[in-house]
């Protein structure tokens, strides 16, 4: 009797390894377990048993049972897994998703072209530097509220003996010295970096762009500086595009202005969003005697024009883009960066 359990057990183990699907295998589990299934039928003949066999003849059962089950358990798993996984060779394939640019290094690539178009070379300076350079040799005094710590990141103790502390580059105007310092003109260079400062609400972010140019040469006067704006305005804002340069004042040029662009809503004749006209886009202004002096360049044989926008905002402008909050940009959101 125990070696027609061992059996049952053996073929019963053989035919679920043979099974192809949950039918096939149900019915073995109604040949096993059923009313008059073979284990039920073998489970019964535990009365016939000799009282001295009974326990051994129970435990016996009860190991093939639970063999048994579990086996049937397992497959029933095994195959309904298999039906989920189907492959459909007609189907056409998943498409993957191709990552694009930052809409910042678009922007960047876009403003160098047109640059780089006309002749300035785009040149890279160091963006922790010591204050001389983004301060002290643009004649800023001493005490300029742009040097406090409340504006500027400062990010070293340690004191240089000429060019004073380190740190972060508010603007790209340090590029403006490192440049004349190291080349002797005619000077063309176009500088896209990363600038940083102590702001940070739903127009302003700590660390944004700006891209500065500067030109120095023999008879370099305002009228250059205008054609290049205007060049500049029509290359990447479009056609009808202009420029308006309004006195304002910098440290570092003289004269000094505030650059406005031609608004595209109204073409300049005044609506809601720009109400006279013309949107401010940035600095601006002949390069000052005293910066040219700092850097060895005789103001009296060179002069020079130099200008500084904002890449976020310069391109925020072109696209139309109307961002809520400027601290999207960087909060590295999906949701929002495949908008822009
Ligand atoms: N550095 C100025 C700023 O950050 C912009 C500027 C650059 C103005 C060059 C004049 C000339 O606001």
């Amino acid at each position: 009797m125990k070696d027609d359990l061992i059996n049952l057990k053996n073929q019963a183990i053989a035919e679920v390894s043979e099974v192809k699907d949950l039918a096939e295998l149900e019915q073995i589990r109604i040949d096993l377990f059923g009313k008059s299934g073979k284990f039920t039928m073998a489970s019964k003949e535990i009365v016939n048993i000799p009282v001295d066999d009974k326990k051994q003849y129970g435990i016996i059962l009860n190991e093939v049972k639970s063999t048994l089950e579990g086996l049937l358990a397992e497959k029933k798993n095994e195959l309904s897994n298999a039906a989920r996984v189907w492959f459909d060779p007609t189907m056409p394939a998943k498409k993957s998703t191709l990552g694009k640019l930052h809409m910042v290094s678009i922007a960047i690539n876009e403003i160098a072209e047109v640059f780089e178009k006309i002749g300035f070379t785009r040149m890279k300076y160091p963006e922790v530097e010591y204050d001389y350079f983004a301060f002290g040799a643009l004649n800023f005094p001493e005490n300029h509220p742009a040097r406090d710590d409340w504006e500027t990141f400062f990010v070293d103790s340690s004191v240089h003996s000429k060019y004073g502390p380190m740190l972060l580059t508010p603007h790209t105007s340090s590029g403006q010295i490192r440049e004349m310092l190291s080349n002797k003109p005619p000077i063309r260079m176009i500088n896209i970096a990363k600038c940083y400062r102590r702001q940070s609400d739903v127009s302003h972010v700590p660390m944004f762009h700006q891209f500065e140019g500067l030109v120095v040469d023999k008879d370099i006067n305002i009228t250059n500086l205008k054609g290049t704006l205007d060049h500049f305005a029509k290359t990447f804002f479009g056609p009808n595009r202009a420029t308006r340069l309004r006195p304002y004042h910098f440290q570092f040029t003289e004269p000094s202005f505030e650059v406005d662009i031609s608004c595209n809503v109204c073409n300049g004749k005044g609506c809601k969003l720009c109400k006279e006209g013309w949107l401010e886009i940035g600095g601006a202004g002949m390069v000052h005697p005293n910066v040219l002096k700092n850097c060895g360049v005789d103001p009296k044989v060179y002069s020079g024009f130099a200008f500084g926008w904002g890449v976020e905002r310069t391109y925020m402008m072109k696209s139309g883009l109307s961002v809520p909050d400027i601290r999207l940009l960087y909060s590295s959101d999906l949701r929002v960066l495949k908008q822009l």
